[in-house]
């Protein structure tokens, strides 16, 4: 019995080395943890439980039978984050880069069916060079089978994707096709093809940093939700951002429990609007004013910033709040913003998280760059993301609603459960002097008169008592009442059941 036992452990040892103590300590000078190091920073501790340690590949091309490590360069199991299960697989960059052969696939595919299965949410931690260049299709064969799993979680358990070192070629798809996409600043990097490709391809001369970094995928490309200094920060926001999400589509928010009372009021919202309709003032002092403890969980920080989205608790419960920021573009609708909105919006609405809107949008951003980038589809994400969605809407418009964009923003109209609005709120077709100079066109070259017509309109419609008087608005609040407002619109909405026509799928314009 002694033996057997000693002999699994020479074995496990012989595993957790990965590929070896030369490329352990390259992985580290390169500022990078192993893949698991980093598993044991993520998980519980003395939660994680590791299957399929011992696989190996059983490619024999190229010398390949001599070239085999157990564990075939990736690691899965499962393990808890504060207490709730998760599945994991994390690539082993010291294993042949973490590239993919047949038997790698099937221990990640292995990880999704259980995560499936027994609902809970996948972490993928990435730090690999793509498809195992020796296994050829096997490892294409491979991809597409991580592939298929992905499509079919979607909605059902959270996915989340952490890029800590090279991601290329099939490993791009697997986290494209997942919830959230994470990245490392400096070591990371995701494209579908490496510099040397793009030079030949189109002569340009590019960095990885600059073709895939963080800094490009969160200000540029929108691939990524957000980056981190470093391994150690970017895993302890994962444990973090876990605890806002539920662990399958029917298991409901979690809830956290908090000192913070639902009754308190913020004085210092009463003066958060300023005098002058055209001055900004910063949507994310609102955001953090309301929400429990100040504890905000932005998605895509660094991209739209005239959108901001991201998770929150009321009363311990989560809550996707998504709101226009006055202080980018005056909080204008753009191409980005609307796309931004309505993934986030659309993540909420399949894992039950109630949505919190709120509301100061001059409009949708007029131009050829816009029209031409197809702001009408864009815009529509938005609009079809919000009216598709049955989860809990609480709206609050601050200041200005102005136009289709009042409406796109969880209106009444677009079945918003709670509609309010501050005194401070203008919900009207238009700005006061647009709207002015188009029905008194006559008057427009005599700057007396439309100034005139320009405060006529203003006095009639920069506020939020018509849409009130018509019922579009439920109420008109307090600024300093708004948390308490909010947290007893979603208790009363706890049990909402709305369902849309049965259908196969939907057909949101992509
Ligand atoms: C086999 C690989 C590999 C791969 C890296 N290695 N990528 N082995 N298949 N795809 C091995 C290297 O041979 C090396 O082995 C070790 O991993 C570390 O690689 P280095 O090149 O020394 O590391 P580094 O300089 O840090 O560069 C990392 C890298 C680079 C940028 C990822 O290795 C690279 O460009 N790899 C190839 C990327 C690629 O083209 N992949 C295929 C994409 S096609 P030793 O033994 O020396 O440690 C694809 C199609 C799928 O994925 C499509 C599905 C739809």
């Amino acid at each position: 019995m002694k033996d057997v036992i000693e002999e699994l452990e020479r074995r496990r040892d012989n595993a957790r080395l990965g590929g070896g103590k030369a490329r352990i300590d390259a992985q580290h000078s390169k500022g990078k943890l192993t893949a698991r190091e980093r598993i044991e920073l993520l998980m519980d501790e003395n939660s994680f439980e590791e299957f399929d340690t011992f696989v190996e590949h059983r490619c024999s091309e190229f010398g390949m039978e001599k070239n085999k490590t157990p564990g075939d360069g990736v690691v899965t199991g499962w393990g808890t984050i504060n207490g709730r299960v998760v599945y994991v697989f994390a690539k082993d960059f010291t294993v042949l880069g973490g590239s993919l052969s047949e038997s790698h696939a099937r221990k990640m595919t292995k990880i999704q069916d259980m995560a499936l299965k027994n609902r809970a949410p996948i972490i993928g931690l990435f730090d690999a060079g793509g498809a195992r260049i020796q296994e050829g299709v096997d490892a294409l064969g491979g991809y597409g089978e991580v592939f298929q799993r992905n499509v079919l979680a979607s909605g059902v358990i959270p996915q989340i994707s952490v890029i800590m070192g090279p991601c290329a070629g099939g490993d791009v798809y697997s986290p494209a096709m997942t919830d959230f996409i994470f990245m490392v600043r400096d070591t990371s990097y995701m494209f579908v093809t490496g510099p040397d490709v793009v030079k030949t391809v189109t002569n340009e001369n590019v960095s990885a940093e600059e073709l895939g970094g963080a800094k490009v995928h969160t200000s540029k490309s929108s691939i990524a939700d957000g980056a981190y200094e470093n391994d150690l920060e970017t895993l302890l926001q994962m444990r973090r951002l876990m605890d806002f999400l539920p662990s399958n589509n029917k298991a409901g928010v979690p809830l956290l429990p908090t000192s913070d009372s639902p009754d308190r009021e913020d004085r210092s919202l009463d003066t958060l609007i300023p005098d002058n309709p055209n001055k900004p003032y910063d949507m994310k002092e609102m955001i953090l004013k309301v929400v429990d403890e100040g504890d905000f969980f932005e998605i895509q920080e660094n991209y739209a910033k005239n959108m901001i989205v991201g998770f929150a608790r009321m009363e311990g419960h989560t809550v996707g709040i998504v709101a226009n920021q006055p202080m980018v573009l005056a909080g204008v609708l753009d191409s980005d913003a609307s796309r931004k909105a309505a993934r986030f919006v659309r993540f909420c609405d399949c894992f039950e998280i109630p949505i919190l809107t709120f509301v100061d949008v001059p409009g949708f951003l007029p131009g050829t760059a816009q029209e031409y980038g197809g702001l009408i589809k864009h815009g529509a994400k938005l609009l079809y993301a919000f009216a598709e969605a049955t989860v809990p809407k609480i709206t609050v418009i601050t200041r200005k609603g102005y136009g289709g964009a009042y409406v796109v923003m969880s209106s009444k109209h677009i079945r918003g459960d709670i509609n309010y609005a501050w005194p401070t709120a203008e919900i009207a077709v238009m700005g006061a002097k647009g709207a002015a100079e188009i029905i008194h066109r006559a008057d427009a070259s005599d700057p007396e008169k439309i100034a005139a017509r320009i405060e006529e309109y203003k006095a009639r419609f920069a506020n939020p008592f018509v849409a009130a008087e018509r019922g579009y608005i439920d109420e008109v609040i307090l600024p300093h009442g708004t948390r308490r407002r909010i947290c007893r619109g979603l208790n009363m909405l706890r049990n909402k059941t709305l369902e849309n026509p049965w259908k196969k799928h939907d057909n949101i314009p992509l």
